[in-house]
């Protein structure tokens, strides 16, 4: 497999920027959108630092359903507009959420979560997936990783679903 080397003091745009590139070679030629979101869970869980789950939840017969991921087990349906994942699948738009504790509707599969960064995958115009990250740490999320996924994300797409 691919290896890259991720300096600790390294700039997170230069991260992502090595994180898309990575990606998107990975996923390159290989149809299956399962199989795609399953060695980009491992590539974030890997790389992003501070997370406890990083994943995947795709709109299946529209509702939310537990797709590949790094982390603890996890809740399996979440229904569109429901929690940070059911948000973004409804908005279209990215949560970034500093204190799930304050987030109305939040849903706690892992209790050590504190901080959550969710980014809806859109194809031909419609939200077919979530990526979901977790953190542990109080307002681990910023600007730059919400910057930074969702370029990710936008460059795999085609792949994902
Ligand atoms: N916290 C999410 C549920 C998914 S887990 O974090 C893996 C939410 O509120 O939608």
């Amino acid at each position: 497999m691919l290896e890259i080397v991720i300096e600790n003091d390294q700039p997170k745009a230069e991260l992502y920027a090595e994180l898309t590139s990575f990606a998107a070679a990975l996923v390159d030629g290989e149809p299956d959108a399962i199989a795609n979101m399953a060695n980009v869970a491992a590539l974030i869980w890997q790389y992003v630092p501070g997370l406890n789950w990083a994943g995947f939840y795709r709109v299946v017969d529209n509702e939310l359903v537990l797709g590949p991921f790094q982390g603890k087990t996890a809740c399996i349906r979440i229904a569109i507009g429901s929690g940070v994942c059911g948000t973004a699948a409804a908005s279209g738009i990215v949560q970034r959420v500093a204190d799930v504790h304050a987030f109305p509707g939040h849903i706690a599969c892992d209790a050590e979560s504190r901080s959550e960064l969710v980014i809806p995958i859109m194809n031909h115009g419609v939200v077919i997936a979530v990526l979901d990250l977790d953190s542990p740490l109080p307002d681990h999320f910023g600007a730059e990783d919400e910057r930074g996924l969702t370029l990710l994300i936008e460059a795999i797409a085609n792949s994902l679903g």
